[in-house]
């Protein structure tokens, strides 16, 4: 296990208690996950190739393709199509992630500059279409169902970052709107990844289903954890600049609450919330004023409740290490924002 992605496995996604020949075959998995990641992102033209590489090089947790792995173990474990699928769902992630710094003109990603920040956002944005069309390439070898659900899921996506943009309608709740807009822009690809899992590994439908399910639920909860992180932890931690969503002007559940409650901060978080904020001090008040916002502690709340919803999907599957593994997922998700 040479390679750190694979080595810190356990630790980075709270699986340390898993059951040891589960960790062995995840990591397995991992190794041919890396393999194909780093073998689709190459390119002859130099330039796309150290674009391309950048962010894959930079690491990330790989909570994605790791799911896409764990979901497989009800079954058939690291079949050649499950580790495709993994890979797939990564790359569409790293493409996401190469247009979302535009949008949010962001300038570290995975502890290292943003795509944007190190060239400019052409490159960044051509260089996440290039990722899409590889991840489609290795969609397509798994056949029309595999290809039919990414295209859905990357049309959800998609639609949630727009719902994100445009803000919710007049009249509409803005925290159903946030939480609609969180399932569908991350929930989406998460589901996804367990649905791959299941379904290549030869799961039964009922299993594929939970397990869709549970990716549905863990991974709107894995958003509102990075929510809480964006205000919370620091840069040395999330490997992203903190209050990069104040500067965007989005309004996550953290603020969306403290915003709600009349007894909740003063009019001063208000009036920082009311919009973007370009000024650094004004971005650090705000983070302080939230840090110990009532806000703060109803989001955790709301975060344990959905990884608790998540849980209970797994009733409907057969006791055994990776269903353990799932319930420990479910309690990283909540802790890692702690
Ligand atoms: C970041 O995802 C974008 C979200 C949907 C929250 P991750 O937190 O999984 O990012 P990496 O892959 O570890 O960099
Ligand atoms: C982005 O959400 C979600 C997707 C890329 C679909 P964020 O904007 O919160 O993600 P980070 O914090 O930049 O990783
Ligand atoms: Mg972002
Ligand atoms: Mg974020």
């Amino acid at each position: 296990m040479a390679n750190p992605t694979v080595a810190s496995l356990p630790t980075r996604l709270g699986l340390d208690d898993a059951d040891p020949e589960l960790v062995k075959a995840l990591a397995e998995g991992l190794v041919r996950v890396e393999d194909t990641l780093h073998a689709v992102v190459h390119s002859d033209v130099e330039f796309v190739n150290q674009a391309a590489t950048h962010l894959v090089k930079a690491g990330g947790k790989r909570f994605r393709p790791v799911f896409t792995l764990l979901c497989a173990q009800f079954a058939g474990g690291n079949t050649d199509a499950v580790i495709t699928a993994a890979a797939a769902v990564e790359l569409v992630h790293l493409a996401t992630l190469y247009h979302d710094d535009v949008m949010d003109e962001a300038t570290m990603r995975r502890g290292e500059a943003s795509v944007n920040a190190r060239w400019d956002n052409t490159i960044a944005i051509l260089t996440g279409d290039f990722l899409f069309a590889h991840a489609s390439r290795l969609v397509a070898d798994l056949g029309s169902d595999a290809a039919r659900i990414i295209a859905e899921t990357m049309g959800e996506l998609v639609t949630g970052q727009m719902r994100e943009t445009v803000g919710p309608r007049a009249g509409e709740d803005p925290v159903a709107h946030y939480l609609s807009v969180i399932a569908q822009k991350t929930g989406s690809l998460i589901a996804t990844a367990g649905r791959y899992g299941a379904m290549h590994s030869g799961a039964t439908p009922e299993q594929v289903e939970a397990l869709h399910r549970y990716g549905q639920l863990i991974g709107t909860a894995f958003q509102i954890s990075d929510d809480v992180i964006d205000i919370a932890s620091p840069a040395a931690e999330s490997g992203k600049t903190p209050g990069t969503d104040l500067r965007e002007g989005v309004q996550t559940l953290p603020m969306l609450y403290a915003l709600a409650d009349p007894a909740d901060g003063s009019a001063r978080l208000r009036e920082l919330l009311s919009g973007p904020i370009t000024d650094d001090a004004a971005v650090d008040e705000a983070l302080t004023l939230l840090r110990h916002s009532p806000g703060l502690r109803q989001a955790a709340r709301t975060l344990a409740d959905y990884a608790a919803r998540a849980r209970a999907e797994l009733d409907a599957l057969p006791p055994c290490p990776a269903r353990d593994a799932l319930e420990l997922l479910a309690r990283y998700v909540v802790a890692r924002s702690r």
